[in-house]
């Protein structure tokens, strides 16, 4: 079983909307996989019709024993893939892994209990750099971090790869993707081939800015649902492919 987290510090740049995708294509392409919102935003949750439990702040017993987080999984509409939809309990994450012994590794031990149910875990990660996102990095095989092209986007990843360095993270978990990419716009073409200089392990294929992209909220449904021809669909795939590759060369 591998654990891959759809990861950036930054709000809004394609963390959901790529999880989503991504765990869609993992199902279809035969593995069983299980897609975690951890974001009490549950925009995930959303995207798949699968509603939260009428369980008051269950986050108090996510981190203690794999048992609590099998009563939590949902079935999506598609086959292979399960969710564990978001609570809004969530947002107690760090206060509650402060408290808690071996604080940094209780995400990872949680989840090793699901490896005889799942060939893949997908975390959508909320916006932050916490308790929280210590667990995942600790957690994680493959941290995927959605980068814009811009000038933020590219020091919010400096800050990042800074952070794996200072804390001694495998950087090698560390794998940066484009997404937003407006072809037209010199500051992203520009942006894109520096950062690709400086980072190699960038993903080759980049998600395109797309109102079908956008149409996932209208629609609550994976993009190949909808627009199966359109060109943010086929970007999609060949980004799960790319990431399959990278999953198996590890
Ligand atoms: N490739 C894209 N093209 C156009 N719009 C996009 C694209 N990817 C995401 N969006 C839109 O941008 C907004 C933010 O996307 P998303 O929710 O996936 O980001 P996020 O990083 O998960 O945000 P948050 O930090 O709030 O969790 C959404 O309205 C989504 O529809
Ligand atoms: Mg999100």
């Amino acid at each position: 079983m591998k654990i891959i987290a759809c990861y950036s510090m930054k709000g809004g740049v394609g963390k959901t909307a790529s999880a989503v995708n991504i765990a869609y294509w993992a199902a279809k392409s035969g593995l069983r996989t299980l897609l975690i919102d951890l974001d009490p935003q549950g925009a995930s949750s959303f995207y798949f019709r699968v509603k939260s439990s009428p369980q008051k702040n269950w986050s108090s017993r996510f981190f203690k024993a794999y048992s609590q987080l099998l009563k939590q999984i949902k079935a999506s509409d598609f086959d292979q893939l399960d969710i564990i939809p978001a609570h809004l309990s969530f947002r107690h994450f760090d206060l509650l892994l402060q408290q808690l012994s071996k604080r940094q590794k209780r995400l990872r031990q949680a989840l090793k209990g699901l490896k005889k149910e799942y060939d893949l875990i997908i975390l959508d990660c909320p916006p932050t750099i916490s308790k929280l996102a210590e667990n995942i990095f600790y957690a994680a095989d493959l941290v995927l971090v959605p980068v814009i092209p811009t000038t933020l986007s590219e020091r919010t990843f400096d800050q990042l790869t800074q952070f794996f360095k200072h804390e001694s993270y495998s950087r090698k978990k560390l794998i940066p993707f484009f997404t937003m990419v407006d072809a037209r716009k010199q500051l992203h073409k520009q942006t894109a081939i520096s950062m690709r200089k400086r980072y190699k392990r960038f993903l080759r294929n980049a998600i395109p800015f797309s109102t079908d992209v956008e149409k996932m909220g209208k629609y609550r449904a994976p993009i190949d649902t909808f627009a199966q021809d359109k060109q943010a669909n086929k970007a999609y795939l060949a980004l799960w492919q790319e990431i399959q590759q990278e999953i198996q060369a590890q």
